[in-house]
């Protein structure tokens, strides 16, 4: 008897390792706000009260979200990263958010962002502490999934600071079964990989996406344009490993946009958007919304640009082609023959390339339509066979949305 429940005890555990994440969420890549790349961990909010890690700062990008039409292009996600909490946890071992920075508290802001349509992520880590010092999950991770469903949270991204990281393997599915008990769907964010890849650990690729709604995949970003090319170098070189575990509820995730931040030009934030679409990475703008110049939200919101990456099949694109300084790369869309190309000059100079459909693999007989999706202007029919040239922008992108003539 004993042991056909010690048996019975074993096959639960196993067949819910087996089934992983079924949470239902991301389906498409997410997408909208979180705080860190720009914000950091500026607790100071004597002198920054405008700029500071609070609940003022959520709540004003939450309405920026909503009025300048980010909520209905699809952000809904507001994220909250590191530093928001008390440097100690209770009496209880409760986690509580630092009440001269969150004096309503994390479920007063949870509602406040529902109210609105939108959505509340928060921010912990595997370790005994989190990256900038605050107290960790590590031997709490039950009590912080159900403290965080209690709170109405929406998204749980884990980082992995102070911690054997071999015991990320165990661990983080292990946090995706407590969110998981919890009732309460919550997006899963795993930095996980990132970390075994630091280490030289070899990734269980299968495991992570089982687990894991998104997973960070590589170094954080920073606001330059060396930054985003160095991050697009390591997407190009994984594709081929992380591309077939990438699907509805699962997308690797290669860190926030920095679009309107302080570095990037015009092209250089379209060829991020581009490149973060054509990936079918999450759209987790890093910027201040209250202050962002209108080109760079005219960016943010470009719709067809959001079509490509919220594609229902979303499928990982892939780098085809490499001429000296420029790529190109490939994503196929959900209808028929249909795919997205971006185009990519990495050079300072504008650049023009030859090139043949036929080339990177489109062989419909009657050739294809191009639109382009940052001019908003078709570029045309093009047959296949035939040679034709692109001018791509210095330091930017063409992007084009191709499907097949009639
Ligand atoms: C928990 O997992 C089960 C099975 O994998 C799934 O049916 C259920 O919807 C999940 N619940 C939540 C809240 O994620
Ligand atoms: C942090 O928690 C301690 C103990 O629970 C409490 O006394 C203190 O007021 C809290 N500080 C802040 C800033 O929330
Ligand atoms: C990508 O792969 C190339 C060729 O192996 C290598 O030189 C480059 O350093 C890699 N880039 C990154 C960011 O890992
Ligand atoms: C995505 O994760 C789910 C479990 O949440 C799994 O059933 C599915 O096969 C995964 N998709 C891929 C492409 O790995």
């Amino acid at each position: 008897m004993k042991s056909l429940i010690q048996q019975a005890i074993v096959f639960v555990c196993f067949t819910t390792l087996a089934y992983g994440l079924q949470n239902g969420l991301a389906r498409t890549p997410p997408m909208g706000w979180l705080s860190w790349e720009r914000f950091r961990c500026n607790t100071d909010c004597d002198n920054h009260p405008d700029s500071c890690i609070s609940e003022n700062l959520y709540m004003a990008m939450a309405d920026r979200l909503v009025e300048d039409g980010y909520r209905d292009a699809g952000y809904e996600y507001v994220n909250i990263d590191d530093c928001w909490s008390n440097k100690t946890r209770d009496e209880n071992g409760n986690l509580n958010p630092d009440s001269k920075r969150f004096p309503s508290g994390m479920k007063a802001l949870a509602d406040y962002m529902h109210k609105k349509g939108l959505k509340l992520g928060i921010y912990g880590d595997f370790g005994s502490k989190t990256c900038a010092g605050y107290p960790g999950s590590l031997n709490y991770l039950e009590k912080d999934a159900n403290r965080f469903a209690e709170w109405g949270i929406d998204m749980f991204k884990m980082d992995g600071c102070n911690v054997d990281i071999s015991l990320m393997k165990k661990g983080y599915p292990e946090m995706g079964q407590y969110l998981n008990a919890t009732g309460r769907p919550i997006l899963f964010s795993c930095s996980w990989p990132d970390y075994e890849r630091g280490k030289g650990i070899p990734i269980d690729y299968q495991s992570v996406a089982s687990h894991c709604n998104i997973w960070r995949n590589f170094v954080d970003i920073q606001d330059s344009w060396d930054s985003v090319l160095k991050i697009i170098d390591y997407q190009a070189n994984i594709t081929d490993q992380w591309g077939p575990v990438v699907g509805p509820g699962n997308f690797s995730d290669p860190d926030m946009l920095i679009i309107g931040d302080y570095s990037l030009s015009v092209s250089q934030s379209q060829a991020q958007m581009a490149m973060w679409a054509i990936l079918a990475a999450p759209l987790l703008m890093s910027n201040d919304l209250r202050t962002i110049s209108p080109e760079f939200r005219e960016i943010l919101l470009n719709k067809e640009v959001i079509q490509v990456n919220q594609d229902p099949l979303g499928i990982m694109g892939k780098r085809v082609l490499q001429i000296k300084e420029t790529e190109v790369w490939l994503k196929r869309l959900q209808f028929w023959d249909e795919w997205a190309i971006v185009m990519f000059n990495r050079g300072s100079t504008n650049a023009t390339i030859t090139l043949r459909l036929a080339d990177i693999g489109f062989d419909y007989m009657l050739g294809y339509e191009l639109r382009d999706l940052f001019k908003h202007v078709e570029i045309g029919h093009v047959e296949r066979f035939t040679q034709k040239e692109y001018t791509i922008p210095a330091t930017g992108v063409l992007m084009a949305y191709a499907y097949p003539s009639e």
